[in-house]
């Protein structure tokens, strides 16, 4: 991969110390009943292993990189089967001829699409892409699913334009791009350029889609980062949206481009609810980027 600078990073001299605010001891309400049926029957592992196998690999993958999806445990609640639209995406895969096809870009370990194929959608419309190429044996062997799950990666770091990027070669041929946490990890105009990006790689037939969810706030804020996120005086922000903002960015990023778009956007009220019902029975928090303004917003951006 031929990727330009590197796009994000965390303070390089605690990047993998285990002595950080989301490096969470235990994966509390983060493993759902779904996600614990995904890895007992798709993954054909044991009840009692269950947990076990998550510790393991989340101590393994933080090495790769140590998001905070990682160290809360984010990958096993399968974040995209959560979205309102989810059963929608599920039946549109499911029964499209030709398939649909659906890319999961910054796929981590591959959760989402794991839990697609589980739910029934066709194999071979899927792909995942993520920066780190060691994401894709990492989900294989935390799937256990490597004779079944192959070549359904592209490593590639989306901001890279070079015609050695995986992803260059498919540009306007994803029917479904899929971004789970994604655009939060940057600031205002680094999420213009990934939504720039984005549409660059989406097909522009009516209907095509990006489907995600991410961080966001009520009032929303440039946020300024502070160590150990970033390094003892460096200076980056990333941005949290409300649904006003978000909706004005995508609106503008397609008028750029000469696209118009139908913009959904939703709090994920039901998230923050059970935020709250945990603090308020005195389980703490165990979601280091989650508090009372707070809120996931959950969206869909349609050709219109
Ligand atoms: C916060 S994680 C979320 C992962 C996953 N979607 C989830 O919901 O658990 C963001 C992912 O995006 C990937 N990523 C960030 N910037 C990227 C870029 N410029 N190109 C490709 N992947 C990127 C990261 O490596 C990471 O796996």
């Amino acid at each position: 991969m031929a990727a330009q600078s590197k796009p994000f990073r965390i303070a390089d001299d605690v990047s993998r110390s285990r002595n950080i605010p989301w490096f969470q001891s235990k994966i509390g309400s983060s493993l759902t009943p779904a996600g614990r049926s995904l890895l007992e029957i798709y993954s054909g592992i044991p009840a009692s292993e269950v947990e076990a196998h998550i510790y393991d690999t989340r101590d393994s993958v933080w090495e790769i990189f140590p998001w905070p999806c990682v160290g809360e445990f984010w990958f096993v609640t399968l974040g995209l089967s959560q979205h309102p639209q989810y059963d929608t995406l599920l039946t549109r895969l499911r029964n499209q001829t030709p398939p649909t096809k659906f890319l999961d870009l910054g796929c981590c370990l591959g959760q989402d699409l794991r839990k697609l194929v589980h739910d029934g959608a066709p194999l071979e419309a899927l792909w995942g892409s993520d920066y780190f190429a060691k994401y894709e044996g990492a989900g294989q062997e935390f799937f256990r699913d490597k004779d079944r799950f192959q070549n359904r990666f592209i490593a590639a770091d989306l901001f890279d334009e070079s015609p050695d990027s995986g992803l260059v070669p498919t540009a306007g041929t994803w029917d479904v791009i899929s971004i789970v946490m994604f655009l939060h990890m940057y600031d205002w105009n680094r999420q213009v350029q990934c939504c720039r990006q984005i549409l660059k790689l989406l097909s522009k037939s009516k209907g095509s889609m990006v489907i995600g969810a991410q961080t966001g706030a009520i009032d929303a804020e440039e946020v300024v980062l502070k160590p150990p996120y970033v390094a003892e005086g460096e200076e980056r922000t990333v941005f949290r949206h409300n649904i006003k903002t978000f909706t004005r960015m995508w609106q503008e990023v397609g008028n750029e481009v000469g696209v118009q778009l139908d913009i959904s956007v939703v709090y994920d009220h039901q998230a923050d609810r059970e935020r709250r019902v945990k603090e308020e029975q005195g389980g703490g928090k165990d979601k280091f980027f989650s508090g009372a303004t707070h809120r996931r917003l959950c969206f869909t951006v349609t050709i219109a």
